[in-house]
């Protein structure tokens, strides 16, 4: 059994914008460590695309053990057309996959929380996404992504059948829903739960897995289901009417990237990976914005370092117990975006544009 190292960070910037992105944050880094004698070892290592160039394979053996023994993993994205058209085992997206199914990360927090100062920049009307402030619980590690199952194979008359497995078992069902329950607790008291129970036995039994949990455990929490799709609508109909949605790996996927639209930027959204803490009370944890590589605006410091640093202010918060230092951070965020910096993506009308460099180098001339 490999031992998790306290305070240690393992930067994977991968690939795009995730260098340029992974930068500012360990400059942020760096900082706590000048100032708050906060004693984080970084270490920084290859994943995705810059892996199989390097080494012909979407990440080593040696890093996947950094990773397994470090307390917090921050990735930036892995990804690219340059990577395109790789067998699926060596496509970059695999280091990430392999990341969270080994460390068994299969909590995946993903806030879509719309800021003040950028209402106007939502394609949604202001009085339907201020104040917009949703937690979503994807599943991470089991359904269609992970089961067997699976592959491209041959069948008569010349054609192929391409196979995926959608499973899910009682107790991959429960520590994701618990997650949910805990933490809607610590917010409006509220959790839908979204399946396709309609149409698919494992999404039958997501409901009932969920309800029974609810039933034992959490009837102080208000819940509610609701099917996939009909979740997909009312996110954009009505979407302050959700404090916690628990859904699973596929829909937790796409729902996940439709929440973080209303918000108006995909470059201010982190998310969290986590996993089950162990005897020691030590959980494994991987920190990665929700954006991806963005290959089209890569190497030209226009990137917006938001999501990767708020990324670390989670995993302040949620692996390192520093809930104060997360604040300050996240505190150090809004008021940068108050005094009307923005980079490209984030840039309306009066705004001041800045570079990624400069986006950093504000967030931490505002830290005490
Ligand atoms: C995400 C991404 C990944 C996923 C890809 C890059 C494999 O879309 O984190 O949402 O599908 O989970
Ligand atoms: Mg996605």
């Amino acid at each position: 059994m490999i031992k998790i190292k306290k305070r240690k960070v393992l930067l994977l910037p991968g690939d795009g914008i995730g260098p340029e992105v992974t930068r500012e944050v360990r400059k942020i880094i760096e900082w706590f460590n000048k100032n708050k004698s906060l004693d984080f070892e970084i270490d920084e290592d290859l994943a995705g695309g810059a892996s199989y160039d390097k080494h012909g394979t979407p990440i080593t053996d040696e890093v996947f053990y950094k990773a397994l023994e470090s307390e917090v993993v921050i990735l930036g994205a892995v990804g690219g057309p340059k990577w395109d058209n790789l067998e699926f085992s060596k496509k970059p997206e695999r280091a990430l996959l392999k990341l969270r199914k080994e460390l068994k990360l299969f909590a995946n927090l993903r806030p879509a929380i719309c800021f003040k100062q950028l209402v106007d920049a939502s394609s949604l009307k202001p009085e339907i996404v201020s104040g917009l402030d949703i937690m979503i619980v994807r599943e991470l590690t089991g359904g269609i992504y992970f089961g067997e199952p699976r592959g491209i194979k041959p069948i008569d008359k010349g054609e192929r059948k391409g196979i995926n497995t959608h499973t899910y078992t009682t107790s991959e069902i429960v520590r994701v829903a618990k997650v949910a329950f805990d933490l809607a607790k610590k917010r409006a008291n509220k959790v839908t739960s979204c399946e396709k129970s309609n149409v698919m036995e494992a999404g039958q039994l997501w409901k009932e897995e969920v309800q029974a949990l609810h039933d034992k455990e959490y009837k102080d929490v208000e819940l509610n289901h609701m099917l996939a799709d009909n979740c997909a609508m009312q996110l954009l109909r009505n979407p302050k009417q959700f404090d916690v949605i628990v859904t699973d790996n596929l829909f937790g996927d796409m729902l996940s990237d439709q929440a973080s639209m209303l918000t108006g930027s995909l470059g201010l959204l982190p998310s969290a990976s986590l996993g089950a803490k162990n005897k020691n009370g030590e959980m494994r944890a991987m920190y990665e914005p929700i954006h991806g590589a963005a290959p089209d605006i890569a190497g030209k410091g226009i990137a917006n370092p938001i999501a990767t640093i708020l990324s670390f202010a989670m995993a302040l918060k949620y692996s390192l117990d520093l809930d104060k230092e997360a604040e300050g951070l996240e505190k150090a965020v809004q008021s940068v975006l108050d005094d009307g910096f923005r980079t490209k993506d984030i840039l309306t009308k009066g705004m001041k544009e800045v570079s990624t460099t400069e986006m950093g180098d504000a967030i931490i001339s505002k830290l005490k």
